[in-house]
């Protein structure tokens, strides 16, 4: 019994000196460990798994609800997912996760429902904000339609969403050169 005790007591001895003596690392530029990695991972898909099934969008499918969603995310998510051009963007690049490139990389096979949720709610221990108190219900819902349809957008909104490389995201927000390592 006190054998338990005292290695119980050595391990969180370690642990806090780790995080004290500055052990455990605090920077944003290398690939995050096994246990990190696997704690973010798994507690997102079981928390989506548990919090988003049976949400359902319900706006009208059509042209005007994709060019809404267009309009907000170059407003509020092209910053760091980048636009048409799928380039990343250097602060997208630069998050410990780097924010998907979502022209090029994206979303359009998840249910509507985990996109709306991520959303929301934004994503733990990354760089991804939660916009359910910024955007509205049916901002929110704009904005996951487009996400969801983006590589079948009727003509008209694939014309807005290629306008969208030039207007909302400077090229000054674009990486420029390869990155550098
Ligand atoms: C400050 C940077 C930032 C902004 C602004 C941002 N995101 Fe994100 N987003 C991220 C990062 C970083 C991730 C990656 C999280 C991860 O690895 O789990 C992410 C992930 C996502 C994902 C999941 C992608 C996938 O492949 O599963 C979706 C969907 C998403 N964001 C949508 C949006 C939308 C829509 C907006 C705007 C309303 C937005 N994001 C704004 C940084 C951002």
């Amino acid at each position: 019994m006190l054998g338990i005790i005292v290695t119980i007591l050595v391990a969180v001895i370690v642990a806090y000196a780790g995080v004290e003596l500055g052990f455990v690392p605090a920077n944003a530029d290398v690939r995050p460990g096994f246990l990190e990695r696997w704690l973010a991972r798994t507690s997102l898909q079981a928390t989506l798994a548990r919090q988003s099934r049976g949400l359902t969008d319900p706006l009208p499918d059509n042209t005007q609800t994709l060019l809404a969603g267009i309009k907000i995310y170059g407003e509020n998510c092209a910053f760091c997912h980048g636009d048409a051009s799928g380039r990343p963007t250097v602060a997208g690049f630069g998050f410990y996760q780097h924010a998907p490139t979502l022209g090029r990389h994206g979303v359009e096979d998840d249910p509507e429902g985990e996109t709306y949720w991520k959303v929301t709610h934004g994503i733990r221990l990354t760089a991804m904000p939660s916009f359910g108190r910024t955007l509205s219900d049916t901002e929110r819902w704009q904005v996951t339609a487009f996400l969801k349809h983006m590589d079948a957008l009727p003509p008209v909104a694939q014309r807005a969403w290629k306008q969208l490389s030039v207007r909302s995201v400077p090229a000054s927000l674009l990486l420029k050169r390869p990155p550098l390592r």
